[in-house]
């Protein structure tokens, strides 16, 4: 079990489109649980490979409630096959951008499909908190933040805030 250090924003590294996984295998699954590992520390119910620095097409989701079981859901290059026209606003939130938050419209119902934890294909229907916060993690994948869906204005505010500690935190 280890927890990795989160990239935080304005670090490029989030802006990379990570690369499909070509294997599943032990070594991969140690890295999915470091991620797990990672995102109930921060504690957070998303988080994507990049978030760590490791730019491979796979996030981890986990909606279960404080005080209720995991239920740890891993996905392996996913990819979303259809978004219903239908959309819907949630306050998103990300662990590289902390204690920033802002509404987001999305699709609210998204088929996607990927790989689980074993490798094996497998197929989802999402809506509610899934759909988006699968899209918000797949957004992670092709270096996409949901700072981007959000105004220009809003989004330059953000990035200078955090350029800003960034700076004062390297002096
Ligand atoms: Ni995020």
């Amino acid at each position: 079990m280890t927890i990795k250090p989160l990239i935080i924003l304005p670090d490029p590294v989030l802006r990379q489109v990570s690369k499909p996984i070509e294997r599943v295998d032990a070594d991969l699954q140690r890295v999915v649980d470091d991620m797990l590992d990672t995102m109930y520390d921060a504690p957070g119910i998303g988080l994507a490979a990049i978030q760590v620095g490791v730019a491979r097409r796979m996030l981890v989701i986990d909606l279960s409630k404080e005080g209720e079981e995991k239920q740890p859901l891993v996905f392996i290059n996913p990819e979303i096959v259809s978004s219903s026209d239908e959309r819907s606003v949630y306050e998103e939130g990300c662990l590289s951008i902390p204690d920033y938050y802002a509404e987001v419209e999305r699709p609210a119902k998204v088929t996607a499909k990927y790989l689980d934890r074993e490798g094996k294909e497998q197929s989802v229907e999402a809506d509610g908190l899934l759909a988006t916060c699968l899209q918000h993690e797949i957004d992670h994948l092709n270096g996409v933040l949901f700072i981007d869906h959000i105004s220009r204005l809003k989004r330059e505010m953000v990035i200078k805030k955090f350029t800003k500690s960034a700076k004062s935190k390297a002096l």
